[in-house]
């Protein structure tokens, strides 16, 4: 399935741990563009032969994201992908401690001789189209994130994610929209941005003071999935997002319990929902009892429970 930048893209960014098949699913019903995969390791996918899930039509178009710091054990992991992806994303931002200290992720804005030969085996050998993930530089000494969209340019990458904060930063300090804007002023391809956007207030902002081809949301869809609705019917009809009642939040949790459940196993669906639940409802006054109770769920249908009588924690 084709991805085509002819208006403002909302996309579902990568998201370890929660970027679930129901959470996608989900993010893909209430209308964003396209979804991800957390990162994959390059190495795995080559030791496996294979990606350790299915991809559903209805998920589809799905960018996976690999990570790996060597061009031919890249080469192998996008000839494995093959057409099962519609896009390959590359990670060169991620800022935990141990991809770092493996050379992965964000280690990598360090060598840009390394990622151009990363982007240059990506792209010759995929079916697909590839897209890069950057931060902005390492650290405020070292912002090579102009030079980076020109290797990605030049080596024929889709499009390119600027998350704007330096791999240091981790996630202090706030995204400096002005690397977004020049990126997307110095170069061909679509810029997509990646970074604080929670509430149409934020989105506005950031497409009025960039003009990137699109926007990514990450840690603003946790819990929240029909962000993208809101945001959609805010870009292209004016209209202000209206708050969800508790009830239809549950309904939603609900729907996203039966997609996994539908496609995995009960203990699988069982593990997601202990990450998404507490995020869902959060806020409410229940909120402490109910995280203390999911710990002990082991079924289903205890999860049922303690949803529909979540108003009486
Ligand atoms: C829990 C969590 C997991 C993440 N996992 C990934 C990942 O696998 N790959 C990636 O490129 N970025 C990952 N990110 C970064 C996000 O994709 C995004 O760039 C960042 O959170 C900034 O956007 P936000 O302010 O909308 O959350 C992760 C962020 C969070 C909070």
């Amino acid at each position: 399935m084709r991805i085509e930048f002819n208006k403002k893209l909302l996309f579902l960014a990568p998201l370890s741990n929660f970027s679930d098949t129901g959470f996608r699913i989900l993010s893909r019903r209430f209308g964003a563009d396209l979804t991800y995969t957390g990162m994959i390791s390059s190495y795995e996918i080559v030791n496996k032969n294979s990606i350790p899930f299915e991809i559903l039509d209805e998920e589809r178009p799905i960018a996976i994201q690999i990570f790996g710091n060597e061009p031919h054990i890249i080469e192998k992991t996008v000839k494995i992908l093959g057409t099962i992806p519609d896009i390959i994303d590359l990670n060169f931002g991620c800022p935990s401690k141990s991809i770092l200290e493996s050379g992965n992720g964000g280690f990598l804005l360090l060598d840009l001789k390394k990622i151009k030969d990363l982007i240059k085996s990506a792209v010759y050998n995929s079916k697909v189209h590839v897209s890069v993930k950057i931060r902005s530089g390492y650290n405020k000494h070292n912002l090579n994130y102009l030079e980076i969209g020109k290797i990605c340019e030049e080596e024929g990458v889709f499009f390119l994610t600027i998350h704007p904060r330096t791999v240091e930063m981790k996630y202090s300090g706030k995204v400096d929209l002005n690397i977004t804007k020049e990126l997307n002023r110095n170069l061909k391809i679509p810029i997509v941005h990646s970074g604080d956007i929670f509430n149409i207030v934020d989105l506005e902002k950031v497409l009025n003071e960039t003009n990137c081809d699109g926007v990514m949301i990450g840690r603003g869809a946790i819990g929240n999935p029909w962000i993208f609705l809101d945001f959609k019917n805010y870009l292209f009809e004016g209209k202000i997002p209206q708050k969800k009642s508790l009830e239809k939040k549950i309904e939603i949790i609900i729907e996203h319990m039966e997609i996994l459940l539908e496609h995995y196993t009960e203990n699988y669906t069982i593990k997601q929902m202990k990450i998404h639940i507490p995020k869902y409802l959060k806020g409410y006054p229940g909120i402490s009892r109910l995280n203390k109770l999911l710990n002990g769920v082991k079924s289903i249908n205890e999860l049922k429970n303690l949803l529909f009588n979540f108003r009486k924690l």
